[in-house]
């Protein structure tokens, strides 16, 4: 089943040269979440990955295209979600923390209040650098928070993402590149 998700994620990436800067080849997921069948199959994947780490009471994803994935799997696994928005977004209290990007650097918010005590499962789109993962989580922990599995559609291999997140808990991807 892994395999078949895989190649299905696979099939539906398109690829798109300089955007949005020169050199970058942006990895386009639109084609997978617009396909029902596909979009259904890869959250399949998610949370059959997410029934096997430690527990999970809420899912974390980052906006925006990690919100799609996260609302969809939340939904499906019966959990909350809670929200890591782009800086200046989410009314207070939040904690914040900046980071580096394969292009250009940002900053993310997560609210306070709704973190404390609970198992989180952290989603996003794509793992690339590993930046953007590895501020939420920090900010999740800081927020009282425990990230019991990690998980993504894609995985930028090249990147060296998943070392730089050196995490203790389950890191997966539906497909690796
Ligand atoms: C993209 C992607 C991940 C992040 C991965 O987000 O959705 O969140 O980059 O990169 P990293 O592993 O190198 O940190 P982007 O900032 O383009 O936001 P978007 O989802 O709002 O388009």
């Amino acid at each position: 089943a892994g395999a078949e998700v895989a190649g299905l994620v696979h099939a539906l990436l398109r690829d798109v040269p300089d955007f949005p800067q020169p050199g970058i080849v942006f990895k386009d997921i639109a084609p997978l979440l617009a396909d029902g069948a596909a979009f259904g199959a890869a959250m399949a994947a998610l949370a059959t990955f997410a029934a096997g780490v430690d527990a999970v009471d809420v899912v974390a994803g980052v906006e925006a295209r990690g919100f799609v994935v996260a609302g969809a799997l939340a939904h499906r696994l019966g959990c909350g979600l809670v929200p890591v928005r782009k800086a200046g977004k989410l009314p207070p209290p939040t904690i914040r923390r900046g980071y580096e990007l394969e292009y250009g650097t940002a900053e993310i918010e997560v609210p306070v209040g709704l973190l404390s005590g609970k198992r989180v499962l952290l989603v996003d789109d794509v793992l690339a650098t590993g930046g953007t993962m590895l501020a939420a989580a920090g900010l999740i922990a800081e927020a009282g928070g425990t990230v019991t599995g990690l998980a993504v559609l894609l995985e930028l291999g090249f990147l060296n993402g998943r070392e730089r997140l050196g995490t203790a808990a389950p890191v997966h991807a539906l497909l690796r590149i």
